[in-house]
């Protein structure tokens, strides 16, 4: 069978985000896709600090070591996601007010869970999405209690317990030109630290119709620039209205009585099928115009029903944002990204 991994081996990695039912074999149509197509995983959740460490003194690697194992057998790089986010934080960090145990909390976790890793994984996420839209830094509980510095501190401290990994920036909307400066100016101040950072992470959650073509080939100029590698770390096309482009949405509703927010729920029209493929085709273009700076594609699932956006911004429905539909077969995407490898 054509296999992304086959024909994109000279470009970039081609990965996608695994889950338990994967890595425990169960799922064994995903598990020969994932076999077949892809040569590195994300997990999607199971490395997410309220999974790892769910008490103070109490950690949590059995998911994940068996993710390890099942990514060596099967010749995947890993991609470990993540060490500091301000999202899926344990429970008893997240109000947390006193600024002594938050820095226990950022300092433990890092070296803990990143030594537990070094060696194994490839790569690590150290920080995610700690920007907003404005190129600012998010309000989070480390910028409250740690101040500015947080985000250099944790490549620090990354760097020093996991040496063998790569070490990542990884967000959402930074092909965005305020975002991304915003990113910029991060990366370039690790770096002034004397701190180590290997790459950026593009997200690259995006609507079929609305791909940010231009912002993305500024990106990947201008963080190449950096002299770090990029990524596109979590690549998906929603085909679905969004709610915030859509007045009348009710966005508290399940998607049942509300067709108008969810009109393929019995099936994807094949022209929205062809547009999507085109969207992904040219992607694909950029991304092997710029194969000297892009060192990654990661897809974010496996096949269209195991997306998170089939519960997200609205729950219970039927998106169909990746390659391969939900009897695990190529979409036309699939054959167009494929055809994409042979034009050049
Ligand atoms: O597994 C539990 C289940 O036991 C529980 O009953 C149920 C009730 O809420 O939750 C289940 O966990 C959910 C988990 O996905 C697994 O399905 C969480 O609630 C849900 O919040 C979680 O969503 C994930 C989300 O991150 C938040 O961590 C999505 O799967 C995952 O795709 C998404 O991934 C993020 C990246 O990490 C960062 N970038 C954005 C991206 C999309 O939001």
């Amino acid at each position: 069978a054509t296999s992304l991994k086959e024909v994109f081996k000279n470009d970039f990695l081609i990965g996608t985000a695994i889950n338990t039912q994967q890595i425990e074999e169960k799922d064994t149509a995903s598990d020969r896709l994932i076999k077949q197509q892809f040569n590195a995983v994300t997990p999607e959740n199971i490395m997410k600090a309220e999974i790892i460490q769910p008490g103070w003194d109490k950690y949590n690697f059995d998911l994940a070591d068996k993710l390890v194992a099942y990514a060596k057998k099967n010749n995947l790089k890993v991609n470990a996601h993540n060490l500091i986010w301000h999202s899926q934080l344990p429970s008893f960090m997240r109000h947390m007010q006193d600024a002594d145990s938050v820095r226990k909390y950022f300092v433990n976790h890092i070296n803990t869970v990143a030594a537990h890793y070094d060696g194994k994984v490839y790569s690590w996420d150290v920080v995610n999405e700690a920007l907003n839209e404005d190129g600012t830094l998010r309000k989070s509980i480390f910028l409250q209690k740690l101040g500015d510095d947080y985000v250099v501190e944790a490549f620090r401290l990354a760097q020093k317990a996991s040496p063998h990994s790569k070490l990542y920036y990884n967000d959402y909307n930074i092909e965005q030109p305020q975002k991304r400066a915003g990113a910029i100016a991060l990366i370039k101040k690790i770096k002034a630290a004397g701190v180590r950072i290997d790459g950026v992470g593009i997200q690259g959650h995006w609507r079929y119709d609305k791909v940010p073509m231009k912002d993305i080939e500024e990106s990947i100029k201008e963080f190449s620039t950096l002299g770090i590698e990029v990524m596109f770390t979590e690549l998906d096309l929603s085909v679905l209205p969004n709610p915030w482009d859509n007045a009348t949405a009710d966005v508290s509703a399940t998607a049942a009585g509300n067709a108008k927010m969810n009109p393929y729920a019995n099936g994807l029209p094949d022209s929205v099928a062809q547009m999507q493929a085109k969207a992904y085709a040219d992607l694909f273009q950029l991304f092997l115009k710029y194969k000297k700076s892009v060192s990654r594609v990661t897809f974010w699932g496996v096949n269209d029903g195991q997306s998170w956006l089939n519960g997200w911004p609205i729950r219970g429905r039927t998106n169909y944002p990746l390659l391969f539909d939900r009897n695990f077969q190529p979409k036309p995407a699939f054959y167009r990204v494929i055809a994409t490898a042979k034009s050049v």
